[in-house]
Order: C-alpha cells, then structure tokens, then sequence
C-alpha cells in the first residue's frame, strides 16, 4: 500500500518536524566528509519552506548510546545545512530539554531549527512512548524522511507517528519508487551484485532475491564459503565453515528458480591483509594455503562486464573486493565502470557500494544511489521498514 507523502496534505504555515538521515562521516576534526544524505534531505526542507513552513529538524548522528557525548554533537550539520539552504539553522542545545523546547515553541514561520543527536537519550532507541510523545508535542505534523533509519523502530522514527498525523518526505518517497519499482516492476533480464563479507549478512536478501532476479552475481568475501561448500580450499580466505550447507542450499534454489548464479571463477588472491601485501590471482579452484581471497580477478570481471550489458535493471549491494586497498580496488572499481556503460536502470544499494561508486566518481551515471545502508539491504530482503509502516496510507 502507498504511503501519503507532503504533497497529500495541507502543509501552509504548519510547525513541522522532520526526521532526517543526517547521519554523516566526519574526519578527526568533526568536517564532514561526505554531505550526500544533507544534500538528499534538501527537497523536503525547500518545500516546507515554500509553504512557509515552521520547520523542527531532528537525526541521529552515530550511536552515541544514550548520552551526551560532543563527538556525536549535529552542530556541523547545522552548519552545512546553513551554507546549504543559504539560510540560518538554528541549533537547539539538547534534544527535549529547556532550550529545544523553548526554540521549538518561539521558532517563527520561514525558520529552520535543528535538535540535537537523538541518541543522546536511550529512550530514542527505546523507542520510549513518553520521549516520542515528546518530539511530538513540538509539532503539528510529523514528516518521515530518514530512508537510511526507516529499518529502526525508534521513537524519532517510528514512534511518534502514534502522536501527530505522519506522511513521508520527497526522499522516502523516491528511494521507495526506485527501490521498489526494481523489486516489484523490473524491465528484464533483471540482474542482482551481492557483494560484501559474509553469507550470513545477505542471506535474507540473496533469498529474497532468487524469486525476483534473472541472474545473481556473487562476489565479495562471500564467494569463499560458496567455493569451499564446492569442496574446493580458499587457504585463509574469509569462509563460514557454518554456512556451507545454506549457500548449497542457495545454489539449489537458484537451479530450481532457473536463476542463472554466477560466481567468480579466479579470484585476486594476497598473503596479508595489508595494502601493499604480495598478490596475485589464481583459479577458483586453486587458491593455495597461506594465502586469502580479496578480490576478483581478471577472468571474472570479464564475465561480470558481459553479462551486465544485456541486463535492463541492476541492483548492486556490497563490494566485490578489499575495495579499500587500492590493488584489491579492481573488481569495485571495474563493476562500478561497467554500470555506469549499459543502458538499464541501475540501482546501488547504499553503504559501501555507494561509497565505491562515488570513489569512482561515477555517481552521475547511476538511476539511483539509495541513502539507506542497512535500510535498503533490509527493503530487498523483503522486510517492512517501521518507519514507513507508521506512515498514513494514501
Ligand atoms: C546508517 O548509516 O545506515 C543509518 O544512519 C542507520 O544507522 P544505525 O545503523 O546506527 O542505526
């Protein structure tokens, strides 16, 4: 069922609070590094202030575990927002104490306010019905537009839709079109990456996704369990001894599915984990003792690249390699190129492939780099998102 979004209802001269992802990275010196979730959280903000808009922003930065700790301070995303907008943010000192509820009371049409981390108060991810009503009672409508939180049943998430009338933001409502529309409605062949450590992180969505995909590519760390539940050894490569009989299991269901599994057939293999570690790729099948799989080789991205250009919708989610050392960089990098060449949608699942792509500074060429990490792992899988099931139906 579709959810109401801003455009569904009457938003003029309303006191609003808004849920948003600004959970950002920042460097040593707390600049933040990367601004792709504050730049996303624009739309919504501009539309409130069009409708002129008293607009109370909140977010969780990191997980600061229910208490004040000024690491996990917003203040430099009140900044950024402020250059952003062009505007001024004004930063509240805590979150649902004196001075945001004083701010929130006296803060006028046409102004932007920002409360501090949510997380600063364990009941957020209690989600403590008390603290929810809390949030709420600053507002008069409660816009949801944290994609990347939307898995969290919090109670600036979830919570206080119980409280105020609830609709989505523009950006909840567009990672929902793209992400959906690639699981529901796909132009075909539809072709799925998995990439990324472990079986057990992608279980759910490798099964999810062998009802829905034409092909499913597997590359990343867990290749290694699929190799070694062929009985082949991958020497000290990541492998879950636990999980031999679930990836036969999933190679199983792929051939009763008719869903074409791809696996890496060489793979880039190094001595240590370390960046300048000695390497180099070998067979699949031929991985020797001493040595651990970080990436895919030459042979498979050649295979990864053919098949990709016959597909018309792409999910990727999760590096097919080491992709933070540069020699086991190639596999990512080389997925990312081929994306950004063929003519299909193209979906990255957020988190680390999004990182891989920007890196490769091939974010234009993508349909959709969703904000969501965990959230959009979770909304492949299947999985209802608590913060868009508490949202009102259209
Ligand atoms: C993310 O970065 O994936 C989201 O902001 C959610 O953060 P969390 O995993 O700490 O809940």
């Amino acid at each position: 069922m579709s959810k109401k979004t801003v455009r569904d209802m009457d938003l003029k001269e309303k006191k609003v609070l808004v849920r948003c992802d600004f959970n950002v990275p920042m460097d040593e010196e707390r600049n933040i590094t990367d601004n792709t979730r504050i730049i996303a959280a624009l739309p919504t903000i501009q539309y409130l202030l069009q409708n002129n808009c008293a607009v109370i922003l909140c977010s969780h930065l990191g997980r600061p575990k229910g208490e004040f700790k000024s690491e996990f301070s917003l203040v430099p995303v009140a900044k950024e927002l402020s250059k952003l907008l062009d505007k001024e943010v004004i930063m509240a000192k805590d979150v649902i104490g004196e001075d945001a509820m004083a701010k929130a009371a006296n803060l006028k049409l046409g102004q932007v306010m920002l409360l501090e981390n949510v997380r600063f108060h364990r009941e957020e991810t209690d989600n403590d019905p008390e603290f929810a009503k809390k949030l709420a009672s600053m507002a008069e409508i409660y816009i949801n537009d944290a994609f990347g939180a939307a898995h969290r049943a919090h109670a600036s998430t979830a919570g206080v839709a119980a409280y105020l009338p609830a609709v989505s933001g523009f950006l909840i409502e567009k990672e929902l079109k793209f992400l959906g529309n690639a699981l529901n409605n796909p132009e075909r062949p539809f072709v799925a990456i998995l990439g990324g450590a472990k079986v057990s992180d992608k279980i759910g969505v490798i099964d999810s996704l062998l009802e829905k995909v034409d092909t499913l590519m597997i590359g990343g760390g867990m290749a290694y369990t699929f190799f070694k539940a062929q009985g082949y050894g991958v020497g000290n490569s990541i492998c879950e001894l636990d999980k031999l009989d679930l990836a036969k299991e999933l190679m199983e269901k792929a051939k009763q599915k008719g869903v074409k599994l791809i696996l890496p057939i060489d793979t880039k293999i190094g001595k240590e984990f370390k960046p300048d570690t000695e390497s180099k790729t070998v067979a699949w099948t031929e991985i020797p003792d001493g040595w651990e799989g970080f990436d895919i080789g030459e042979e498979t991205i050649k295979m990864f690249t053919e098949e990709l250009k016959n597909a018309k919708t792409v999910v990727w989610n999760g590096p097919v390699g080491l992709f933070e050392f540069e020699q086991f960089a190639i596999g990512t990098n080389s997925v990312a190129k081929a994306l950004a060449q063929i003519n299909a949608t193209t979906i990255i699942g957020g988190g680390d492939s999004a990182a891989a792509v920007k890196k490769a500074g091939l974010e234009d060429k993508m349909t959709h780099i969703s904000t969501g990490g965990g959230a959009s792992l979770e909304f492949l899988e299947g999985k209802k998102l608590p913060g868009i099931e508490c949202l009102l139906d259209k």
